[in-house]
């Protein structure tokens, strides 16, 4: 059996490192009929921070192929990405297309293999925010329509694709695959210091000698985490503003906040004059994106993580990181309170930020783990792969 599966963008990676593992054990099977196994980068993100730290941290081998598609508008990503794409499966005619998340990459790698009439499957599908204005949402529902295979992270996702008529044959209930990567690599994290992730990732020179001085009072107060990328939140001044505000003159009064921050979001705060208050706000630890063990170190030891990402707020559900959610609503409910996670949805309304956020300073860490979010979601992929009918 051949299989190409499909990376673009950063959430990704964390996806296909567990996966492509897998496919190497179960090949390591003598009687397992082997599995032929290539894999393709749409080079959607490009910036050794955002894609290459990723495949070193997490041993992922290098790409087979790189589309070279780079940034642009969602047309020219998508569209670029189809074009090189067709090619490279009319060459090497595998039977499954793997794709993982909801990133433009997934979408156009979907529709290019269904027209080619090869099979899809859809690794974290059935997820719905019901929010048609998130680019993700499209992507999600279009590469859903088209798989053969769906593998679910949550009953709840399995609930929605049935909803929409998905036949219970072409679903199956795996788990969360990013959950592999992250018990894989707890130890690992655990044994970094935060003086070290700073002092490596830090974006201005008054917080390196800052924290030389002052490292010990800011480990007693301990940290809020920050990570913002959603053009939802980041593309509007009168929406992105308000929020910075917030966060620097007035989370800042009870601790230091952390800050690892996405390329669109450092363009956003240019572009609208925000970032040089920003870059000398004592308080504020504006970091370059960091690698993945570093993220994980960071949302272990943080008090309170305020985040648009979806990954995140997985993430901060079985570390237990008390969460604020910068949505009105999320595809992932299985990670919010009312069904046991660590995260309430706040929107990008500050009067609602401030009220949650005083409310969740009063939290403690609570881990908490769904079903089947125990590190053995991968070789379920795997199986169920190949066990397709
Ligand atoms: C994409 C995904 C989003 C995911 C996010 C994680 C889609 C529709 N969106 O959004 O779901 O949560 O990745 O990061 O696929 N840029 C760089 N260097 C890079 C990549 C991007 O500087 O390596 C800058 C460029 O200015 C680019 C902008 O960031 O235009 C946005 O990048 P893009 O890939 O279009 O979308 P993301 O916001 O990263």
């Amino acid at each position: 059996m051949k299989i190409i599966s499909v990376v673009g963008a950063r959430p990704n990676f964390m996806k296909i490192a567990p996966f492509i593992k897998a496919i190497e054990s179960y090949n390591n099977n003598e009687s397992a009929e082997k599995i032929t196994h290539l894999l393709v980068h749409t080079g959607q993100h490009y910036d050794d921070r955002m894609s290459k730290a990723f495949f070193k941290a997490l041993h992922i081998p290098n790409a087979d192929i790189n589309l070279g598609v780079g940034s642009g508008s969602h047309a020219e990503q998508v569209g670029n990405t189809m074009i090189a794409f067709e090619k490279v499966l009319e060459k090497e005619r595998p039977d499954w297309v793997v794709v993982v998340g909801d990133v433009n990459a997934t979408l156009a790698c979907s529709v290019t293999a269904k027209k080619l009439n090869i099979k899809v499957c859809h690794i974290e599908a059935g997820l719905r925010s019901g929010d048609m204005t998130m680019p993700e949402e499209i992507n999600r529902l279009v590469t859903d329509r088209l798989s053969d295979l769906l593998l679910i992270p949550d009953s709840i996702s399995g609930e929605n694709l049935k909803t929409e008529g998905v036949p219970d044959n072409k679903i199956a209930f795996v788990g969360n695959i990013m959950i592999d990567t992250l018990e894989a690599n707890r130890s690992k994290a655990e044994k970094l210091t935060i003086e070290n992730i700073i002092t490596g990732n830090v974006l201005s020179t008054l917080h390196s000698s800052f924290f030389t001085i002052h490292y010990s009072l800011f480990t007693q107060q301990r940290f809020a985490l920050l990570t913002m990328h959603r053009p939802s939140n980041v593309d509007k001044k009168e929406v992105l503003q308000p929020i910075i505000e917030f966060l620097s003159n007035e989370v800042t009064k009870d601790m230091h906040l952390i800050w690892p921050i996405h390329p669109r979001t450092q363009n956003r705060l240019r572009e609208f004059g925000l970032w040089d208050n920003l870059l000398t706000n004592e308080k504020v630890i504006l970091l370059h994106p960091v690698g993945y063990h570093e993220m994980l170190k960071l949302n272990m030891e943080a008090r309170i993580i305020l985040t648009d990402s979806g990954g995140l707020q997985e993430e901060s559900c079985v570390l237990g990181t008390p969460c604020l959610t910068l949505r009105w609503n999320t595809e992932r409910p299985v990670t919010l309170r009312e069904h046991g996670g660590a995260s309430v949805l706040v929107g990008n309304n500050v009067e609602r930020i401030r009220k949650e956020y005083q409310n969740t300073l009063k939290l403690t860490r609570s881990p908490q783990r769904p079903e089947l979010w125990d590190g053995k979601t991968a070789m379920r992929c795997v199986e169920a792969i190949v066990k397709y009918k």
